[in-house]
């Protein structure tokens, strides 16, 4: 069985399909399964904002056969590791945990990178376009800690 890992964010266009697209790239497809969804409903269907296409084939990764899609409460079931860009992602989702379990599963995904500091990742779609490439390299810096964590325990 697959290790399943969900990105969520606020709207499932900006940062939550770049964090998916870094993610996956850096795990074996076999082994891993990366997913992302977004705790608003707005953007159910679409392809990810344009400037996160645009950054991530900056960086050699496409994103754009991504689709958005709702959070719901059978991702806790469906899924091994919840991370939330930011602090108001942490609060909606874990509003609908109904399990200590639940709850468990669900981080932030900067804490990866400065343990207990609640850090955001900063929400750039309604920033200037270097907002992008700064929301970039803080996942993919998170990630390479993160596919390292998952291979070394899952391996
Ligand atoms: P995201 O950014 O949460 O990184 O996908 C947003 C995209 C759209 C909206 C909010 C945040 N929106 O309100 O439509």
């Amino acid at each position: 069985m697959p290790v399943k890992i969900l990105m969520v964010c606020l709207g499932n266009i900006c940062r939550s399909p770049l964090a998916e697209g870094i993610l996956a790239s850096k795990l074996p497809k076999d082994k891993f399964i990366v997913d992302s969804a977004g705790t608003g409903s707005w953007h159910v269907g679409h392809a990810p904002d344009k400037r996160s296409i645009a950054v991530a084939q900056k960086n050699g990764l496409s994103i754009d056969n991504q689709r958005g899609r709702q959070f719901k409460s059978s991702d806790f079931d469906e899924f091994d590791y919840i991370y939330v860009m930011d602090n108001s992602n942490y609060r909606d989702v874990i509003h609908l945990a109904k399990t200590p379990e639940h709850k468990n599963k669900v981080n932030l995904i900067l804490n990866e990178l400065f343990p207990d500091e609640n850090v955001d990742v900063p929400d750039p779609y309604y920033g200037a376009v270097n907002g992008f490439d700064n929301v970039y390299q803080m996942l993919d810096e998170v990630a390479d800690i993160i596919a390292k964590k998952l291979i070394e325990k899952h391996s």
